[in-house]
């Protein structure tokens, strides 16, 4: 299963993403069934680390954020079984970008996936709020990728 997470900058949400993702599957030994990556909407920060702040809280978890944000491109739409997106304004962009229906249909929302934060709908970008904003970008992420590896395993028995 390949998943491409997908936000703005891609240098805070879908990095984070990317990097809770691979560590709760290592965690549950699937690393080897699952590829897993990352990209912006737009290149405006194509090349840097994910930001600062956003590091700095995940270290705080016990993730480190390798990742170099890219932009989406357009053969993302073929190589990747799932795309996720984190919210309404991403999905929108991802509807207009889409070459066909079919491609469409592999985006969702993180927060589909979520359990304990099951109202929320939508991973709120952090980049020009306070600190507060990156610790609730992590606690909806684990939630959410929590609950697409219980998704995909279900799907796969
Ligand atoms: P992200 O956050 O989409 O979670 O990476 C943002 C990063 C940069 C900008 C916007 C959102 N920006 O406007 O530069």
């Amino acid at each position: 299963m390949k998943i491409l997470f997908i936000c703005l900058g891609n240098i805070c949400r879908s990095p984070m993403a990317e990097t809770i993702m691979n560590k709760l599957l290592e965690e549950r030994g699937l690393s080897k069934q699952f590829v897993i990556d990352s990209a912006g909407l737009e290149a405006y920060h194509e090349g840097e680390r994910a930001d600062s702040r956003m590091r700095a809280h995940a270290i705080r978890h016990g993730y480190n954020i390798t990742h170099i944000s890219r932009p989406m491109r357009k053969e993302d739409w073929d190589e990747w079984d799932m795309i996720v997106c984190m919210d309404a304004q991403n999905r929108r962009a991802l509807s207009n970008r889409a070459p066909s229906a079919e491609h469409f249909q592999k985006v969702t929302l993180a927060t589909n996936y979520c359990d304990k934060h099951c109202l929320a709908d939508c991973v709120p970008d952090p980049y020009y709020g306070g600190e507060e904003g990156f610790e609730y970008v992590i606690d909806l992420l684990e939630d959410a990728c929590n609950g697409l590896i219980d998704y995909i395993q279900k799907g796969d028995s």
